[in-house]
Order: structure tokens, then C-alpha cells, then sequence
């Protein structure tokens, strides 16, 4: 085992630290936009409108927070895991801060109206430009350590950070391929049903590779770590890599039912979305059956809480996703809540919740504390964001079935029964819950921040349990 000193951490740090604050105002925008939805008079200005405020939310939590989690997370479990530092320690310190310039440049354009129009993939040409560079560069540092290792073996967690590492790379420089008319407007090189399909392709790969695959890096490291045992199965583990990686491909027209793109196209999307249940749930029961031996951990490790729960949370979200994509489910889901409440039990309940478990791993390891400065603030925290995932998700899957079937409701003369705007009043009370659940997340969110900041400052609260006075000496 080398020392510590050995390792890059400063890079590490960085992401780390800009983990949480990414996730505080990503999601402190997605608590504006749920506010926006009860509230319609806090649009008061163009660059506050929900219009342009709902694509800086989800640019900040995916690519800020979660972005930041993922470089974090695979530059350290890269130099771990291959017992060697970073390859080309310049090239890893600019993938940080232009990723960062990234992300201040899409706060800045988002609220002006200047995108692309395409979902995901909204930044104009110039700052997809500079995404390429930082992504490029992550590719070097990413596989030029692995090239340099001192290990024989490539851990899996390695094969899915890297796998997520290359695809990002092919899905957004084939996606964006636009061309410029002005510096802040750019058409896709794509037309008609066409861009629509590699647009979805584009937009579903990100789910399961920025989303999904990078993450399960995470998982493949962190769970075993925290709970002191070995991957379940290993030989799992590579399965499910492959499996995984080549069904993805195949699932995006499960976006498109009932479009112009041709059906065999949307049949053959709906089944790759079925088939994809089995590795997710592989994986998902991979992770899960790590903690074997180690369930009573459960009972008192917050830390291990956050990372199985997250993995509940993700077998949900593989499961509801392929019952989503049969087409006559989706005809009652599409355009409706449910998608919402869909997308944020995958982004709350896996991707946030894996992130953060990870980010408490590694932030006293970071600055060579003993543990976080406060462990009950950590079991705070993950109550406070599991009662705010529940409430968003349960309110967002009622509201959404609710909300199909008013809409397709009709009378014994063929006419609708509901106005749409009777729909939209019926959503209210579940907008509201939505509401407090995200406002409880985002609180939890604080909470992590306070306790990063004191653990970084060295500071370690009072937790040791209270000497009777007869005992004392
Ligand atoms: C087996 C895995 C999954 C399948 C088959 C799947 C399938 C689907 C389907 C059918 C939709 C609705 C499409 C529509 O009606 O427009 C959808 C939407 C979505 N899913 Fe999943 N899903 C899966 C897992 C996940 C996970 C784990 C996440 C998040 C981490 C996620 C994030 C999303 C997002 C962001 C959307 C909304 C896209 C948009 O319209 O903007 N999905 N998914
Ligand atoms: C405090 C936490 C959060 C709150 C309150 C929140 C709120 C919202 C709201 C209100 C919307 C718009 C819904 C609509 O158009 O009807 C939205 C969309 C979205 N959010 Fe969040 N969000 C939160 C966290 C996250 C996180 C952590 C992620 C990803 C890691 C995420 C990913 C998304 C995505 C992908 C969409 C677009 C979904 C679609 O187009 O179908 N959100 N969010």
C-alpha cells in the first residue's frame, strides 16, 4: 500500500469541494422552478423565466454537480486502484478549471436565451468547443494513468468510468455538430426526424453513461470500501459492464413513440429498453449483495445508508424506466408528471444520493481526518433527503397518472371531459409537495456543506458518548 503523498489529491479536492456547491445551486434553481410551478407570479423577469431557468437547473445538477462528483470520484479511484498518480498532473489541473469556466459560462447564457435548443445539449458552439477540449483532456489523464499502472488488473470500477468516459465524448461531438451563424447561434447539422434521433440517442446515452455508468463506478468502488467486503461477484461485475454498455445504445426512440420517426425504429427502442432491466438489476443486486456480512453496518453507518439506498433507489428507476417505454404505457406517461417523478427518482434517489455517499468517503480520506466532523449530521442529512425524494417522487407519480387521465378522458359524445386548464388545478396540491420535497433536499445539501467545511478546517464535534461522574476517574 503506497502513501498517501504519492497520490494527486489537489485535483481531487477541488472537484470535490465544488461537488456540494454545484449541487446547493443546481438544486436551489430546481427549488425556484418548483416554486416558479406553484407560483406563476415569481416569473417576473425574462432571464428569470421558467422557460430559461428549467435548462440552467438541469445543466447545474447534471454536469455541475454531477460532473464535478464523477471527475472527483474517478481521479482518485483511478490513482487507487492502479497504486500510481495522476498521468499529466497539468493537463488533470485544466480539466478543472475549464470545466468550471464550463459552468459559469452556461449560467450565464442559459438566463440570456442563448441554446441550442437541444435538451442536454443546450450550449452554443464556442462552449461546446471548450467541452470537447476539457473532455479530451479528461480522456488523456483518465487513460494515461490507467496506462501507467502498477497493477496487472483493471478494476471494474475503472472499465465503467472509462466507459463513460469515451461515450460522453462520441455522443456530444456527434450531437452537437451544428453550424455557426453567429457567435451565439448555431442551427444542428441534422434536420427534420433525423436530429430528432440522434438527439435522443445523444439524450438517453447521457442518462446511461452520465448518468448511469460513471455512477456505477462509483458504486463498484465505494460500497465495498465503506462496508469492508468484496464485490459480490465479480465475474458479475464484468457481465454486467458489457451487457450494459451494448443495450444503452439501442434504447433512445423510447423518447420518440407515437412521432414521425419510423415504428420499427420505436418498437426496437421499446425493446432494448425491456431487455436493459436485466443487466441494471444485475448490477443493482451486485452492489446491494456486497453488504453481505456487513448488514448490521446499516444500523449506525449513514455513509453506507446513502450508497444502498441510492441503489434502491436505482433498481426503481430501472424498472419504472422500461415499463415507461412500452408504448401503450407511455402513451398515458408522455408529457405528464410521471416522466418528472421518472427522472428525479434516477437524479435524487441514485445519482445524487451515490454522489453524495461517495463525496462523505472521500472528504475526511482528502484531508487526512480520522472522519467527518459530524457523523450525526451526516444521519440528519440522509433522513432529510430521503423524506425530500419520497415526497417529490410519490407527488410527481400521482400528479402525472392523474393528469393522462384527465387528459384522455372523454364523453359518451367523443368530446374531452377535462379542459386542460382543469388539469393544471388539479396538479396544484401535488406541485406544492414536490415542493417541500425538493426544499428538504436542498436543505440536506446545507447541511453536508456546513459539515465539509468543518471537517476541512480540521474540526471534530463531540460525539463520544457522556462519562457518568462516578466513572470519571
Ligand atoms: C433501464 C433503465 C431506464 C429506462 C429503460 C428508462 C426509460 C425511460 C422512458 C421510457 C422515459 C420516458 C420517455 C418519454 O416519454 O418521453 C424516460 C425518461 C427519462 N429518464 Fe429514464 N429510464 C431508465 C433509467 C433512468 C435513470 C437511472 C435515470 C436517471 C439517472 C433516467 C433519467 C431519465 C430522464 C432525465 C428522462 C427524461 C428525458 C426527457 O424527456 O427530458 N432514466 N426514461
Ligand atoms: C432539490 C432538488 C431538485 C428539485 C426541487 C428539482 C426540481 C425540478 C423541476 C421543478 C423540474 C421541472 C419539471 C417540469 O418541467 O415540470 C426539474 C426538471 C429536471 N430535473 Fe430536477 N430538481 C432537483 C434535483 C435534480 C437533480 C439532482 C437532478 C439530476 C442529477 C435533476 C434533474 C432534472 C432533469 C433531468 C429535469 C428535466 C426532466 C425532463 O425534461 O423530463 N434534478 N427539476
Amino acid at each position: 500500500m503506497q502513501s498517501q503523498a504519492t497520490y494527486n489529491y489537489g485535483v481531487v479536492r477541488q472537484f470535490a469541494v465544488m461537488t456540494v456547491v454545484w449541487g446547493i445551486v443546481g438544486m436551489l434553481v430546481g427549488v425556484i422552478i418548483a416554486a416558479q410551478l406553484v407560483w406563476p407570479e415569481l416569473n417576473f423577469a425574462e432571464w428569470f423565466h421558467f422557460g430559461r431557468l428549467r435548462p440552467l437547473h438541469t445543466n447545474a445538477v447534471i454536469f455541475a454537480f454531477g460532473g464535478c462528483a464523477l471527475f472527483a470520484t474517478s481521479y482518485y479511484v483511478v490513482q487507487r486502484t492502479c497504486h500510481t498518480t495522476l498521468f499529466a498532473p497539468a493537463l488533470a489541473s485544466f480539466t478543472f478549471w475549464g470545466w468550471q469556466l464550463v459552468i459559469v459560462l452556461a449560467a450565464i447564457t442559459l438566463p440570456l436565451g442563448i441554446t441550442s435548443g437541444k435538451e442536454y445539449a443546450e450550449l452554443e458552439w464556442p462552449i461546446d468547443i471548450l467541452i470537447t477540449l476539457v473532455w479530451v483532456s479528461y480522456a488523456i489523464v483518465f487513460f494515461g494513468t490507467v496506462a501507467k499502472r502498477k497493477t496487472s488488473h483493471i478494476y471494474v470500477a475503472n472499465w465503467f468510468y472509462g466507459g463513460f468516459i469515451l461515450t460522453v465524448a462520441l455522443l456530444h461531438v456527434v450531437n452537437s455538430a451544428e453550424i455557426p451563424v453567429t457567435l451565439f447561434k448555431s442551427y444542428s447539422a441534422y434536420a427534420g426526424v433525423q436530429d430528432a434521433m440522434v438527439q435522443w440517442w445523444y439524450g438517453h446515452n447521457a442518462v446511461g453513461f452520465f448518468l448511469t455508468a460513471g455512477f456505477l463506478g462509483m458504486m463498484y468502488y465505494f460500497v465495498p470500501k465503506q462496508a469492508g467486503r468484496p464485490v459480490y461477484s465479480y465475474r458479475l461485475s464484468v457481465v454486467h459492464f458489457w451487457a450494459l454498455i451494448f443495450t444503452y445504445m439501442w434504447a433512445g426512440p423510447h423518447h420518440l413513440h407515437y412521432t414521425a420517426l419510423p415504428d420499427w425504429t420505436q418498437s426496437l427502442g421499446m425493446a432494448f429498453s425491456l431487455i436493459l432491466l436485466a443487466p441494471s438489476w444485475g448490477g443493482m443486486i451486485n452492489g446491494i449483495m456486497t453488504l453481505s456480512g456487513a448488514w448490521h453496518k446499516l444500523r449506525d453507518d449513514p455513509i453506507l445508508k446513502f450508497l444502498v439506498t441510492s441503489l434502491a433507489f436505482y433498481g426503481m428507476s430501472t424498472f419504472e424506466g422500461p415499463m415507461m417505454s412500452i408504448k401503450t404505457v407511455n402513451a398515458l406517461s408522455h408529457y405528464t408528471d410521471w416522466t418528472i417523478g421518472h427522472v428525479h427518482s434516477g437524479a435524487l434517489g441514485w445519482v445524487a444520493m451515490v454522489s453524495i455517499g461517495s463525496i462523505y468517503y472521500l472528504l475526511p480520506k482528502l484531508w487526512g481526518r480520522n472522519e467527518m466532523y459530524s457523523t450525526p449530521l451526516v444521519t440528519l442529512h440522509f433522513w432529510v433527503s430521503t423524506i425530500g425524494v419520497v415526497l417529490y417522487i410519490a407527488s410527481m407519480w400521482v400528479a402525472g397518472v392523474m393528469q393522462g387521465l384527465m387528459w384522455r378522458a372523454t364523453n359518451s359524445d367523443g368530446t374531452l371531459t377535462y379542459a386542460f386548464v382543469e388539469g393544471v388545478k388539479a396538479s396544484y396540491p401535488f406541485w406544492q409537495i414536490r415542493l417541500l420535497g425538493g426544499t428538504l433536499f436542498l436543505a440536506g445539501m446545507f447541511i453536508m456543506f456546513y459539515n465539509m467545511v468543518r471537517t476541512i478546517a480540521g474540526q471534530k464535534a463531540y460525539n463520544a458518548p457522556v462519562i457518568a461522574p462516578a466513572a470519571a476517574h
